[in-house]
């Protein structure tokens, strides 16, 4: 399980991280963590274009969770912002989302729900977004 981390100062430097990546997301579930305005739709959108889904990407914030057709399967991209108890997220269905055999899921303000979660069946990807830099930091 290997811990990498980049250093962004452009947008366009995305695509690189994205393309690092995807070898190893082996797990079924990514949390995304980090600040309003960090990037994490933006992650979203360039892996989800990498993996082949001309789907439209957008933050979930009302809808909870977007649905995308990739290559490589579905992915369910969920953003919990909005919930704010465990009973609110197990009340959108997320069980039977992240239950669904070859899905993946991505999961935006993941903190009120990963107390539930195996550790192994997880990938982390923090972003940390200062003046100058994104830090972006995945396990
Ligand atoms: N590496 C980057 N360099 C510069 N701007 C970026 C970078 N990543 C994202 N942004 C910009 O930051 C803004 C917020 O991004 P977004 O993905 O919506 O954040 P989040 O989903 O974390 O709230 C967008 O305008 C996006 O274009
Ligand atoms: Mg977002």
């Amino acid at each position: 399980m290997p811990n990498l981390s980049f250093k962004l100062t452009t947008l366009a430097q995305w695509s690189e991280v994205v393309k690092t990546l995807i070898p190893h997301l082996t797990r079924p579930i990514l949390l995304l963590k980090g600040n309003l305005g960090a990037g994490k739709t933006t992650f979203t959108k360039e892996l989800v274009s990498q993996l082949g889904s001309t789907d439209p990407v957008s933050s979930p914030t009302y809808a909870l969770v977007n649905t995308y057709q990739t290559a490589k399967g579905k992915i369910y991209h969920f953003d919990l912002y909005r919930l704010n108890s465990l009973e609110e997220v197990y009340g959108i269905g997320i069980e039977e989302y992240l239950d669904e055999p070859g899905a993946f899921c991505i999961i935006e303000w993941p903190e009120v729900f990963e107390s539930e979660l195996d550790q192994g069946n997880f990938h982390e990807l923090k972003i940390e977004n200062t003046q100058q830099f994104r830090d972006v930091f995945f396990n």
